[in-house]
């Protein structure tokens, strides 16, 4: 890996500086959350557009004191949000400008395969590649990060991940916060664990069961505020940890709405206290602040750690018509998944830290796990085994396509999940089925999405024909 101290050794060793995983409040200054920039395309005349994506080094001001050596996409940490259209014709420059091997993965894109941007697809240091697809799905929020072969969890973690955010006409019209900034915030959420002079090391931070720090870092933001007004706003939360589970709530436990799930708006939007987001997930949620006045504070929190504050600083001009918590009460069409059927395929996730497998079987680039038809309609069941330690939950991810959960042991999903996905949790001893349609030929992965799970081998590949 590119960035060890000299000689291997940790300067804190030997220091007391312990690795620890529990998350902590932190004790910087408030400060503003970060927004990643909007990224400018080139529009063609056809209505194309094209994008320029950099992976790079640099280093970031995160906390007091010494500034983290840290990757980035066309900036020092993190990425730009790109925006494409559903049916638009989009173009990306990707160029790799670290001096280590990455790969340009776009989460939850219906791609082909030579878009994808896995394992099978390096892009090595100096060099580039032009990608050039078709927008085939609705609005929605998805990522990007690395996925060159074992090394993901490493460059994730060093600060490789931006977000792409899909509108369509449904999204224009819908009455919903949009203001990018204003009442419609981007919100990435990791762990990381600092060294006391401030930087990030991977190697000691490393567990093979999922990397984790003590420390909430929101769009590179620690201890993170937004100022709103006393109106609804929208938060597209991603869960971008290496391997943490979140359960988010508000401080004073009041209610939100969920709109929409990985792949886009779910039916309707969804009242909940509590939400559930394991690494790779998104969710839209709307946090509606018209019963709060100017000065108070409501946070968003992981357990009692608070990730994100929401300061009321300025009243709506708005009128108070509209009651309170009125959303529209139709976000989206889509319908129920046919759970009738046996399953087409059954995969089993087992094990933990280096004896991670899916079917028994750890990553084999060279080895086709499964076949598939394009355009055909599967039903998958993925069991996650228990084992005598009880077994840990194991994100799934399916790339190239947005599925529908059909079921989770035998029942209904949650609401929160009656929706297109591309990552779900699986608790030990679940069996979940889903319902697949592949819209592109090629070669796809299927995998954990704890990074260092995936990294040592929790990940099998699909071939679509
Ligand atoms: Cu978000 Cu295969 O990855
Ligand atoms: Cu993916
Ligand atoms: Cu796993």
């Amino acid at each position: 890996s590119g960035r060890m101290p000299e000689m291997g050794m940790n300067p804190n060793m030997g220091m007391g500086g312990e690795v620890t995983t529990e998350l902590v409040t932190s004790t910087e200054k408030e400060k503003e959350l970060a927004l990643p920039p909007l990224l400018e395309g080139t529009l063609s005349p056809d209505g194309s557009i094209s994008y320029t994506i950099v992976a790079q080094e640099g280093s970031t001001q995160l906390k007091e004191g010494n500034p983290t050596q840290t990757y980035g996409y066309n900036g020092s940490l993190l990425g730009p949000v790109i925006r494409i259209r559903s049916g638009q014709k989009v173009n990306i420059q990707t160029e790799n400008s670290m001096d280590v091997s990455t790969s340009f993965h776009w989460h939850g894109l219906k791609v082909p395969s030579n878009v994808d941007g896995g394992p099978h697809n390096p892009i090595e240091p100096g060099e580039a590649a032009n990608l050039q697809f078709t927008v085939n799905q609705g609005a929605s929020t998805l990522w990007f990060h690395p996925h060159a072969e074992g090394i993901a969890g490493e460059q994730v973690y060093e600060g490789l991940a931006g977000l792409i955010y899909i509108e369509d006409e449904n999204s224009d019209t819908l009455p919903l916060p949009k203001e990018y900034g204003i009442n419609d915030f981007p919100v990435v959420i990791q762990d990381r664990f600092f060294e006391r002079d401030n930087q990030l090391d991977y190697a000691r931070a490393y567990n093979p069961d999922g990397t984790y720090g003590d420390t909430l870092v929101v769009n590179g933001t620690i201890n993170s505020y937004i100022e709103v007004k006393n109106e609804k706003v929208r938060l597209r939360l991603l869960n971008g940890s290496n391997a943490r589970n979140y359960q988010f709530r508000l401080s004073d436990n009041s209610t939100f709405y969920q709109i929409a799930s990985d792949g886009g708006f779910l039916n309707e939007p969804i009242p909940m206290e509590n939400l559930q987001l394991v690494p790779g997930e998104r969710a839209e949620i709307i946090v509606d602040l018209s019963s709060y006045s100017t000065g108070e504070k409501i946070k968003l929190m992981e357990e009692n750690v608070p990730v994100l504050a929401l300061t009321i600083t300025e009243e709506t001009t708005e009128e108070p018509t509209e009651e309170p918590s009125s959303l529209p009460t139709t976000l989206n069409i889509i319908s129920k998944g046919d759970d009738t059927g046996n399953p087409d395929k059954v995969i089993t996730f087992s094990g933990m830290g280096h004896m991670v497998a899916i079917d028994g079987k750890r990553f084999d680039m060279e080895r086709v796990d499964l076949r598939a038809k394009v355009g055909t309609t599967e039903v998958w069941e993925i069991d996650n085994a228990p084992d005598m330690m009880g077994g840990m939950i194991h994100p799934f991810h399916l790339h190239g396509v947005q599925f529908k959960v059909l079921s989770r042991n035998g029942n209904p999903p949650p609401a929160n999940e009656q929706g297109w996905k591309d990552t779900i949790a699986l608790y030990p001893g679940d069996s979940v089925r889903i319902e697949v349609t592949f819209p592109e030929k090629g070669i796809f992965m299927y995998h954990c999405h704890i990074l260092e799970h995936e990294d040592n081998g929790m990940m099998g590949q699909v071939l679509v024909e």
